[in-house]
């Protein structure tokens, strides 16, 4: 059963400081949405859509041109749920995809998100999606812990389960998905043909991924400034437009943006289980104490001390003890070539 990954404490001590959480291949499923003008209309009346902030340029705005061609908007989060994003939001295969690739007995959906994408030569950053614990999330942790979290091995009591669904709308130059179904030391295989209302159904958060080149390539990486944002063209002729401080800095009609929805659900064996998972979640005084443990027991000359939650040394120190996986063949990323 897939989530003796998860709570099996035999074999999570046994995997100790190996990559643990590397998941089951995902599964494809063809033919998602059976009316696509469904989407164009949520696309439209969504608009527009900014640039990804994300964990790698947290808290970024500036007037330098640093944000590539990557946009992406919340359908669904926390309490947003905008007109139509039950479309994806309770997909029976997806449901039903989850419950098989988990094993699992319930699936709640938590979020929909849209990333739009072009002329990205160098492709996104091969990573795996931010974890999630009991009484632990972005809300109130900074994401270096969250990932040390993951990466330590130590939590994964508390981790949430999540599963995801990447949806593409179209077929596009480039903008394959590379991800690494057997762990990040074992080759990759790229989902890059016939992408076009296609799904893969798996574990993100486990699974390496990255997103490839996205063409068109003859202006290499466009960059623009956090305040760009894409709509579509007020002209009435179906383009779209990225609109940066007033000044149009590319334009094409919809099908040649690389259009992907993601969906996103927490996993749980059974009802029993979601309610022992949720009726304990961590504290940073537990965060702190069994890493202390671990870091004792391995002879470590530092401990984790919650007033040095801001100190970039802390982050450093953890991640010597408790490296972060890098795959192998991983493509460059934007993120390798950005100017800040
Ligand atoms: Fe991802």
């Amino acid at each position: 059963m897939r989530f003796a990954r998860f709570f099996d404490r035999s074999r999570r001590a046994s995997l100790a400081n190996k990559m643990i959480h590397y998941a089951q291949p995902p599964v494809l499923i063809r033919d998602v949405i059976d009316d696509l003008s469904l989407v164009r209309g949520l696309l439209e009346r969504n608009a527009p859509y900014t640039p990804l902030g994300g964990w790698y340029r947290a808290g970024a705005e500036s007037d330098l041109p640093d944000s590539a061609l990557w946009f992406q908007n919340d359908w669904v989060h926390a309490d947003l749920a905008v007109e139509g994003s039950d479309l994806f939001l309770w997909h029976e295969a997806y449901l039903e995809a989850a419950r098989r690739f988990y094993d699992a007995e319930v699936v709640i959906p938590q979020s929909i998100y849209v990333n739009l994408m072009v002329a990205i030569a160098e492709g996104g950053p091969a990573h795996t999606d931010n974890p999630r614990f009991q009484g632990r999330g972005r809300a109130n942790t900074p994401m270096w812990l969250l990932r040390s979290m993951l990466w330590s091995g130590l939590f994964d009591d508390w981790a949430i389960v999540q599963a995801t669904a990447i949806w593409w709308m179209n077929d596009v130059e480039g903008g394959a998905l590379r991800y690494w179904p057997n762990g990040p030391d074992s080759p990759p295989v790229d989902h890059d043909k016939d992408m076009a209302n296609t799904a893969l159904v798996g574990d993100n958060h486990g699974m390496f991924h990255q997103v490839g080149p996205v063409g068109p390539y003859d202006q290499g990486t466009i960059r623009v400034t956090s305040r760009a944002e894409l709509a579509p063209a007020a002209d009435g002729s179906g383009d779209w437009e990225v609109r940066d401080r007033g000044a149009v800095r590319f334009r094409a009609p919809l099908d040649q943006y690389r259009v992907s929805v993601l969906w996103k659900a927490d996993i749980y064996r059974d009802e029993a289980e979601r309610l022992r998972q949720t009726a304990s979640g961590l504290s940073f005084e537990d965060v702190a104490r069994i890493y202390n443990r671990d870091l004792e027991d391995r002879g470590a000359d530092f401990r984790f001390e919650l007033e040095r939650l801001e100190d970039p040394a802390l982050a450093v120190a953890l991640a010597e003890v408790y490296p972060e996986a890098r795959p192998i063949e991983a493509l460059p990323s934007i993120y390798d070539t950005a100017t800040s």
